[in-house]
């Protein structure tokens, strides 16, 4: 009886190993794919001094974007992460090149928060992988510039300066700017002035008090009066409506506010996040890839958004790390690997269609633009995902 249980114990240890090996090798062949795209890309870009940006639905030819673009740090973060997983001096040498390009607007005087995007994704991950002085100065230079978009009257950055004359919002703040909150906690640890810490930190503390409905979802703009701080109102720019809920919006709330967490120790940033979350999961369809604006009126019959998917499958890796319940931990790693595994199916993923990760993203739906597209970002957060997922599944850390 004894010999049989251990029998039974033994073949079953066997078995949750075979499984985490082919859970392994199943991550190895997804990046393993990332690192063929991203060859035949190399091979379809001539001009070096602009950025793969989109690809349109029944296209092959990439769109490319200039250096300073809100999009522009994606691609060279692609081929920072792309060295880190292959270890291949190639792609260190192609990212070093595409890398240099962001420079000179990450350091210039800030046109928008987007700065944060550019500059982390591209300089920050040189920065994490190569130690490069140089890199690090850049990273600290772009976080004084684009700290003069806080408003202290009103507690957060200023997003779009663009529409407070077009749009005639005094001081808008979208949900997106959370995002770009790592790149000062990251300065106000390497060195930078403190003051960026507490800048970041109360445009955390107000977002979460303004952007968010009872529900958990959240708008894509508040507008603020810019001397009193008082909210005006919460709207839409790239959502189907001011009251719905923007998918990669919420996407963007879900792994700011992780962050943020991760960052400061602030338990409401945590417990926001999770609120977030769970509106997100609950909402999803069977694939866990969401439409590109839940409440959009015609689903099924809309596009969907793949860059939200991965956007969400990336933080809840991190946040299956940050949670002390283990259950909720488990919760969203198997959640995580289910948007990634629906991500790096025969429908989602681009293989012989063109030379990006992934299909299905929306870009910016009320402007008519990147509809049911391939788009740059959606790459970048997918390989993220699979990089952590990587290191998760092999015990590592996932900040390393
Ligand atoms: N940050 C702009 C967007 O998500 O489309």
């Amino acid at each position: 009886m004894k010999s049989n249980a251990s029998l039974f114990l033994f073949l079953f240890l066997l078995f949750c190993v075979g499984c985490d090996q082919t859970k392994q090798q199943e991550t190895d062949m997804n990046l393993d794919y990332c690192v063929a795209q991203a060859t035949k890309t190399m091979e379809m870009v001539t001009d070096h001094t602009r950025m793969p940006n989109s690809i349109d639905a029944g296209s092959t030819e990439w769109h490319f974007t200039r250096p300073g673009s809100w999009t522009s740090g994606f691609w060279p973060g692609i081929l920072w992460y792309l060295y880190e997983y292959t270890g291949d001096a190639t792609w260190k040498s192609e990212a070093e090149k595409f890398t240099a390009l962001i420079i000179p607007s990450a350091t210039g005087p800030a046109r928008s928060h987007d700065v944060g995007f550019l500059s982390y994704c591209s300089i920050g991950n040189g920065y994490r992988l190569t130690n490069d002085p140089n890199y690090k100065q850049a990273l600290l230079q772009a976080a004084d510039s684009v700290s003069v978009l806080y408003k202290p009257q009103v507690g957060t950055f200023l997003s779009w300066p663009n529409m407070v004359k077009r749009m005639g919002w005094k001081h808008n703040t979208i949900i997106d700017n959370m995002m770009n909150m790592e790149l000062l906690f990251w300065a106000a640890k390497n060195g930078g002035d403190q003051r960026l810490y507490e800048m970041a930190y109360k445009h955390a503390e107000t977002t979460m008090k303004n952007h968010f409905r009872p529900d958990g979802s959240c708008y894509h703009v508040i507008v603020y009066d810019d001397q009193t701080g008082e909210f005006i109102k919460g709207v839409t720019h790239q959502g189907y409506a001011d009251h719905t809920m923007w998918a990669r919006g919420q996407a963007w709330a879900i792994y700011g506010f992780i962050m943020a967490y991760r960052e400061t120790g602030d338990i409401r940033f945590w417990q926001t996040a999770q609120k977030a979350t769970d509106i997100y999961l609950q909402r999803l369809p069977d694939d866990y890839v969401p439409y590109w604006d839940f409440d959009a009126p015609q689903i099924p019959n809309e596009s969907r958004d793949a860059s939200a998917a991965a956007i969400v499958a990336s933080a809840l890796l991190e946040m299956s790390v940050l949670a002390e319940n283990k259950e909720e931990s488990k919760a969203y790693r198997t959640a995580a690997n289910k948007m990634l595994d629906s991500l790096s199916s025969v429908h989602y993923q681009s293989r012989e269609v063109n030379t990006a990760f992934l299909l299905h993203c929306t870009g910016h739906r009320p402007n008519g633009y990147e509809i049911d597209a391939s788009i740059i970002y959606a790459d970048y957060y997918y390989i993220e995902a699979l990089l952590r997922q990587k290191k998760l599944n092999e015990g590592k850390s996932i900040y390393k």
